[in-house]
């Protein structure tokens, strides 16, 4: 397992779709490794395969530390929402936006399909933080990043801060 180079902003891998994943092969396992080892030594929530630079329908998530429980990875791949319902304003920040963080107005269930690493059927329900993970992870597979929710005055002042830091690199 190793470690992989996070994708930043403004990377326009972070603005691309994802493919839908039809082989399950060693390749796909290895990189569900090595995203995980990724995420849990950023340490992060989850992490989508857009973020590592791969355009393939996968997501990585564990929120269970964070809810006082052992680590317990999720992996999904073609992970679609099929339903969602209520909202949920949360603070949330990436991997991928480096010293940002935002408040977000999402669902605050939601209902996802999928397959797990073997290819077989999931289906998962997410309330609260997972809801969030699940959504903000979902959207990075068709190139949304979490700032894409805020209010275009919040977004305006962050991509004025990164053009300016990338200016002074
Ligand atoms: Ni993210």
């Amino acid at each position: 397992m190793a470690v992989l180079p996070i994708y930043k902003l403004p990377d326009p891998v972070l603005r691309q779709e994802a493919r839908e994943i039809t082989e399950i092969n060693g390749d796909l396992q290895r990189l569900i490794d090595d995203m995980a080892e990724t995420m849990y030594s950023a340490p992060g929530l989850g992490l989508a395969a857009n973020q590592v630079g791969e355009l393939q329908r996968l997501i990585v998530f564990d929120v269970s530390h964070k809810e006082g429980r052992p680590r317990k990875l999720q992996v999904v791949l073609n992970p679609c929402i099929v339903a969602g319902e209520g909202e949920i304003i949360r603070e949330e920040g990436c991997l991928s936006v480096a010293d940002f963080c935002a408040d977000v107005r999402r669902h605050a269930q939601v209902l996802v399909k999928g397959l797990d690493r073997e290819g077989k059927p999931v289906e998962i329900t997410g309330e609260g933080l997972l809801a969030v993970v699940l959504q903000h992870e979902i959207d990075h597979l068709n190139g949304i990043l979490f700032i894409d929710h805020i209010s275009r005055f919040k977004r305006g002042l962050f991509l004025r801060r990164l053009k300016k830091q990338a200016a002074a690199r």
